[in-house]
């Protein structure tokens, strides 16, 4: 056996340094033999690289370009880092270029920013723009779907900012696939991001996500970019959510929340009082959701109601269905209340999509409340529920509880903490429990 040689079984694949009579993952005899292309390529010798120490790896110290939103400059952890490749997906008609020709306008303020259009018309865009109330000498707008056309004729615009919307509408010339399928969205997506490393001009690309949330393209991206962001929302309510998934540069869990009017997309300052717009009822199950660094409330809605069907439907929005599963599972098991025989529907308000576990108690209670018909009151609530019926603590209670308090809300049930940093006032009612049985007592 000589340096650098390696093998490889013919019928299944396994690899060797040595060459053997029977294949020891296979088991098949006179099977292995000499792999030519990975012993000629561990041969093939490589320039010499460099190995830097951290501490000699100079820092560039350009400054991040504010976008003048600062919902979405909070998003990006400060501001757009200069060279960076940023992805915004969505569904269709969420507002992705609305918000984006809002972003383009905002910093053209700076100096040219390009927004290139593989969708709309030029006419299109300047519709748009004019409902916006949008006018800038230095946003200029390119409706050509070949995007290596566009990045060849970039040079003397030498703008701050590249937008391209969408990565599924452009095309490269190069490839003959056709636009929208999986090699072009990829060869548009690495071009623009070998443009923004190149040049260090910035790149926001827009990708399609489908209705069913699968992200047809967008996910294979998400390596080849910095940030990530997801603008979420439903189209009946008017919220909408900037929600960073990957970030580079910055914290992955700041939110930002805007409201579609009919002049745009427009930054809503108290999330909480946004999200509790309706009046809380006498069974109101408010729930204090930590998104990034702050606490935004929602209400949990439910409804348990006799089923007409053979399988009892199980529906919920803003919160995951497994989740509402298992929450059914540890009421029916732990606190002996029983749902067979009965549809349940959930749903948060204004459609805020809650990630946190801390959200099944409020959940629980929300369920209990509804199948029982008990009024309990305006309450909030926040915790873990185990399978076995335990109540477990969470991240940050005192910045829920705050924001709970700051509410006007009086009766607030949460886990059994040793130690909670903030003392509440007088009138209002801090339940600590530690178990679904012990938090149920509380709201009978
Ligand atoms: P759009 O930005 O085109 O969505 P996307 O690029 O994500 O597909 O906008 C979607 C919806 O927003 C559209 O149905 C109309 C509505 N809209 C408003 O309500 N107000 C406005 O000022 C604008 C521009 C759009
Ligand atoms: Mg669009």
């Amino acid at each position: 056996m000589k340096r650098g040689e390696s093998y490889v079984c013919r019928e299944c694949g396994y690899r060797t340094a040595k060459w053997l009579g029977k294949c020891p993952y296979c088991g098949t005899f006179n099977s292995i033999e000499i792999d030519e292309e990975k012993t000629h390529s561990n041969k093939k010798k490589y320039p010499a690289v460099e190995f830097l120490s951290l501490n000699q790896v100079e820092l560039s110290h350009k400054e991040r370009l504010k976008t003048g939103i600062n919902e979405f400059d909070s998003v990006l952890g400060g501001g757009i880092v200069p060279g960076s490749a940023i992805l915004i997906s969505g569904e269709p008609g969420i507002g992705k270029s609305t918000l984006l020709l809002q972003v383009a306008n905002s910093v053209s303020k700076e100096g040219n920013v390009i927004y290139i259009t593989g969708e709309e018309s030029f006419e299109q865009v300047a519709l748009r723009a004019k409902r916006l109330g949008i006018a800038s000498d230095r946003l200029f707008v390119v409706a050509e779907p070949n995007v290596l056309r566009v990045l060849d004729n970039l040079d003397k615009e030498n703008p701050v900012l590249l937008i391209a919307d969408s990565v599924q509408t452009l095309y490269s010339d190069e490839l003959d696939s056709p636009p929208g399928s999986l090699v072009q969205v990829r060869e548009v997506a690495s071009r623009l991001v070998r443009f923004s490393k190149e040049t260090g001009i910035p790149v926001i690309m827009i990708g399609h996500i489908t209705k069913e949330g699968s992200i047809a393209g967008p996910k294979l991206l998400e390596h080849l970019v910095d940030t990530v962001i997801y603008f979420e929302g439903d189209q009946q309510n008017f919220f909408r959510i900037l929600r960073t998934t990957k970030n580079r540069f910055g914290a992955t869990d700041e939110i930002g929340v805007f409201e579609m009017s009919s002049s745009g997309l427009m930054p809503v300052l108290n999330p909480s009082a946004a999200f509790l717009a309706n009046a809380l009822l006498d069974n109101s199950v408010v729930y204090p959701a930590l998104e990034g660094t702050r606490v935004i409330l929602t209400e949990i809605q439910s409804i348990v109601s006799p089923t007409f069907y053979a399988n009892p439907r199980r529906t919920s929005s803003g919160v995951d269905p497994i989740r509402l599963s298992i929450i059914v599972a540890v009421l029916e098991t732990r606190a002996g209340i029983s749902f067979s025989g009965c549809d349940i529907f959930l749903t948060t308000s204004s459609g805020l999509k809650v990630k946190e576990t801390a959200v099944d108690l409020p959940l629980a209670i929300s369920l209990y409340l509804s199948l029982s018909g008990k009024k309990s009151g305006v309450l909030a609530a926040f915790g873990e529920l185990g399978l076995d019926g335990s109540v477990r603590q969470i991240f940050q209670p005192e910045m829920r509880i705050k924001e709970v308090e700051r509410f006007g809300i009086k009766k607030i049930i949460i886990p059994d903490y040793d130690r909670i940093n903030h003392k509440v006032s007088e009138d209002v009612e801090l339940i600590r429990v530690k178990s679904l049985a012990e938090a149920l007592e509380a709201v009978r």
